[in-house]
């Protein structure tokens, strides 16, 4: 399946999907909130939009939905989990379901909580079928994972990370909620200076996104690296869950 990806510039960094069938034109907007960004992205593209999926109910991903359906006739697809929250939802979404757009362009709904208690991702696979993907909404980002400060919870996210690490194929590509990536490598270089592969990324980052795989994220993502030595040192000697958690509240407050 083919996905069209873009940075809307925003101050919120927010990177806008299309996913689309190339044999009908259509379209499901990821989580969109730079409507007019998503409006000329289908239109240069010859899309039609009929589809908005959300991966959780943060009014940065789900409060412009009405919008955009207003201005397409999208239905609304989002977590089951959201229900009540996200408003207007025709579809609800559980782990296992598949989402088809066109003719058999497919997304996989995978549940996977802990930046929110409703997140979920969206596993598809490139357009050539050699690459699988995951939308990942706010839930792993380049070089580092989502925060919990606004209705989530650590040890969930920890799981559910390490979950997707056993999980994902490592080719899997990433594409995030938001552009994280440059500000990301900085605060592993900050407690890893000696990460050559995140300072490669680093010197290489520009304002087009760069997406990484999950191969590439064991090389340069501090909540991917807990047993590393550098890593041991900088966070403490405790078990990998409480050193999740001590990364994750030394990036927040970084
Ligand atoms: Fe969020």
């Amino acid at each position: 399946m083919p996905l069209l990806a873009t940075a809307t510039g925003n101050a919120f960094a927010h990177i806008a999907y299309l996913a689309w069938c190339p044999d009908t034109g259509e379209a499901a907007a990821i989580d969109p909130y730079s409507i007019d960004l998503v409006l000329e992205m289908a239109r240069a593209n010859r899309l039609t939009v009929t589809r908005i999926i959300n991966t959780h109910e943060h009014w940065d991903h789900a409060g412009r939905n009405a919008q955009l359906r207003d201005a397409t006739g999208a239905e609304i697809l989002a977590p089951k989990a959201a229900a009540g929250v996200i408003e207007t939802v025709d579809r609800m979404l559980v782990d296992g379901d598949e989402i088809v757009i066109g003719t058999g362009c497919r997304l996989r709904v995978i549940e996977m909580p802990g930046h929110t208690m409703t997140h979920i991702g969206l596993l598809g696979e490139n357009e050539d079928g050699d690459e699988p993907f995951l939308l990942c909404g706010d839930t792993l980002f380049g070089a580092g994972v989502g925060n919990v400060g606004y209705g989530g919870h650590g040890p969930t996210l920890f799981a559910t990370v390490e979950r997707l690490r056993r999980m994902l194929d490592p080719r899997t590509r990433l594409y995030p909620g938001h552009d994280y990536l440059a500000r990301n490598l900085a605060f592993t270089l900050r407690h890893e200076p000696g990460n050559r592969a995140a300072r490669a990324l680093l010197d290489t980052a520009g304002p087009t996104p760069r997406f990484t795989t999950m191969a590439e994220e064991e090389d340069i993502n501090l909540f991917f690296r807990l047993d590393r030595p550098a890593v041991r040192a900088a966070f403490g000697e405790t078990e990998r869950e409480a050193r999740f958690l001590v990364i994750r509240r030394a990036r927040d407050l970084w």
